[in-house]
């Protein structure tokens, strides 16, 4: 299990989600009940409820960090693979879609394996989110009923009658990459290849040695390629997203190549200093372009390099982190400018 480190609980609750604000109608009803919050748990619309009757199972380690204040750390699972131990504490699963199918699929599929089939299951999502493939994924193995819709949102209960079979090895796949074979999980960012600016970073890659971070690590492809090439590095690998680091350690055992994998949310769980940091990273939150994420990373490297530690950055070119380059490093240089991608690099000084 992914232990999320304890950080300060502000009090404060997230804005609730068009889903969640969808459930919320569905309140008196809820609260009789032992809750699995489990899925793309984006705000804390759980706390509405006792915390002696709710438990979460995410693939996110940024949200169960959120909520592992409230609820701790044996309430909080952070897994690819849910827990026998979750059988115990539930007779209603809330499950909140993804935007990717094959992630849900995972994701249910393996919580139908452990829990009884008297589980009553509450599917909500938007509609650009896909939820409307509850109906196809769910429908030969029980009763599929639409309950509920507003806010672009559905909301389905769902009762099974026979669990579909569910077997890890069927959701895995792979790409090769300059003889290295890098191995994927549904909801990984470039599941089935590798994504044409991660491929200018690792192009223009320049001499590295001593420690490594890949950061916002995917399916681990920065990482090995830099190990390949420079053996002597000693390298870890840090993600949120528990698929991205269980194909991070397949890559790694596949590939006969050693790093250390993290949990981590941006900087939260990664100790020491760095003499390079290498990343793609993210910009999207859901489905929303966001900078945020990377715009934190920029400011927070600086605390995490050694001196004369450097930053090596690719992003979309239209995406503006010249000018925080340049106000957090004092100046940045630019390795690759292409019309789609542009690759940074900054130094400590
Ligand atoms: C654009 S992808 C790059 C993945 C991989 N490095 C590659 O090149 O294929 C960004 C990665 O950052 C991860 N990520 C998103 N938010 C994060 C956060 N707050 N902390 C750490 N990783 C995060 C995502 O799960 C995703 O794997």
């Amino acid at each position: 299990m992914i232990r999320p480190t304890h950080q300060q609980s502000s009090g404060r609750c997230t804005p609730l989600t068009a889903p969640s604000q969808l459930l919320e109608r569905h309140q008196v009803t809820l609260s009789t009940r032992h809750l699995l919050f489990a899925g793309d748990l984006q705000d804390d619309y759980c706390r509405q409820f006792s915390p002696h009757h709710t438990s979460v199972y995410t693939h996110y380690y940024h949200h169960a960090r959120r909520l592992l204040p409230w609820l701790g750390s044996a309430r909080v699972h952070c897994t690819l693979l849910p827990e026998r131990s979750l059988t115990a504490v539930c007779d209603t699963v809330l499950y909140y879609w993804p935007k990717n199918k094959g992630e849900a699929q995972l994701h249910i599929f393996s919580l139908l394996a452990i829990l009884p089939v008297t589980t009553d299951w509450w599917l909500v999502g938007e509609q650009r989110s896909g939820i409307r493939h509850v109906e196809p994924l769910l429908s030969p193995f029980g009763i599929v009923t639409l309950v509920d819709t507003a806010r672009r949102c559905r909301l389905y209960r769902f009762r099974c009658t026979l669990p579909p079979p569910f077997d890890l090895l069927n959701y895995w796949d792979r790409y090769g990459y300059q003889g290295l074979t890098i191995k994927t999980l549904p909801g990984i960012f470039s599941r089935d290849g590798l994504d044409a600016g991660s491929q200018l970073l690792l192009e223009q890659l320049p001499a590295l040695q001593g420690r490594v971070l890949d950061l916002g690590c995917g399916a681990g492809v920065l990482g090995v390629v830099a190990k390949q090439r420079y053996p002597a590095i000693q390298l870890t690998l840090s993600d949120v997203q528990a698929p991205a680091l269980a194909a991070t350690q397949a890559t790694l055992a596949e590939n006969q190549l050693s790093g250390s994998v993290v949990a981590s949310e941006g900087f939260s769980d990664l100790q020491g200093l760095f003499d390079v940091i290498i990343t793609n990273p993210p910009f999207h939150e859901g489905r929303q372009l966001s900078t945020q994420a990377t715009a934190a990373w920029i400011r927070n490297a600086r605390d995490y390099l050694a001196p004369a530690g450097r930053l090596l950055l690719v992003a979309n070119a239209f995406l503006p982190y010249a000018t925080l380059l340049d106000q957090t490093f004092g100046s940045h240089q630019l390795l690759a400018n292409q019309s789609r991608f542009k690759l940074y690099q900054v130094t400590k000084q």
